[in-house]
């Protein structure tokens, strides 16, 4: 069956409840998320009545950006994803938040993925998104994000972390015994409640076909700032680290 359109995903949408959608996403994941997304919004040094333009990239249903403008209610906030349905749910959300900006199907992975969107945000947030590319992807990916930042703009990525290779092994025996932040019945419960209403099995539920060479979990947090700072980014800071994430904060010189 072909992928439903984004207005027809908008179609369905429109009759349902979307604080069950939202809740059965937090579910979905994890108890630590708000937390660290507050952290996020808490970081960004403006003051809060600064109309800030802001880049949610790889949105999802559009946690992260939403949790920005809930401490700036005045930003302009554009959201990108490559997943039909999220990109429905995020701007129907977004509508009835009255958040202004746009909500765009993009897919990451294409070259034009930045089409129609600014070219001087102030704040770029990207969660849970660039570990599942490569790391050349990832790192041509965060090369776009900077461009795409005015100067002294700032970035803010919250992605899964291991540890460096000498205490891997140690880092994975202690997460085992930390308590679960993702239950597999809620994350089928979103995905086969999404199918239910749309019609359509995202396959490896809404996340890109298995590649072998994505970044994945393992990478190290300092592997991270060392990707960041690749990219041009300074100032970098580790917000939060914890067992299974990290936060990071950095800013375009
Ligand atoms: C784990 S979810 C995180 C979503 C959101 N940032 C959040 O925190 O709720 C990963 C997101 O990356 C998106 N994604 C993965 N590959 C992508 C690509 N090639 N282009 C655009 N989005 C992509 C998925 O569709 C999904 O929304």
């Amino acid at each position: 069956m072909a992928i439903p359109v984004q207005a027809e995903i908008d179609d369905k949408l429109r009759g349902e409840d979307l604080n069950t959608w939202l809740d059965l996403w937090r579910a979905e994941q994890g108890p630590a998320k708000p937390g660290a997304l507050k952290l996020i919004a808490a970081a960004i040094p403006v003051p809060v009545d600064r109309s800030l333009r802001v880049l949610d990239v790889g949105c999802g249903t559009g946690d992260a950006g939403r949790a920005i403008h809930s401490r700036f209610p005045t930003a302009r906030i554009d959201f990108v994803d490559r997943n039909e349905f999220f990109v429905a749910l995020c701007d129907a959300v977004n509508r009835r938040g009255g958040i202004t900006g746009q909500t765009l199907v993009r897919d990451l992975s294409e070259p034009n993925w930045q089409r129609d969107l600014a070219t001087e945000y102030d704040v770029v947030v990207a969660v849970n998104t660039m570990h599942w590319f490569t790391l050349a992807k990832a790192a041509e990916l965060l090369g776009d994000i900077f461009q795409s930042l005015r100067s002294g703009g700032v970035f803010l990525l919250m992605e899964p972390a291991g540890a460096a290779p000498r205490f891997a092994l140690g880092f994975d025996t202690w997460k085992k015994q930390q308590p679960a932040q993702h239950k597999y019945e809620d994350w089928q419960h979103f995905w086969s409640r999404v199918n239910a209403l749309v019609g359509y099995d995202y396959g490896f539920l809404g996340d890109p076909p298995d590649n072998q060479d994505r970044i994945g979990d393992g990478l190290s947090v300092m592997r991270w700032v060392g990707v960041l700072a690749d990219a041009g980014f300074q100032s970098i800071d580790i917000l939060l680290r914890d067992a299974e994430k990290v936060v990071l904060a950095s800013v375009k010189p």
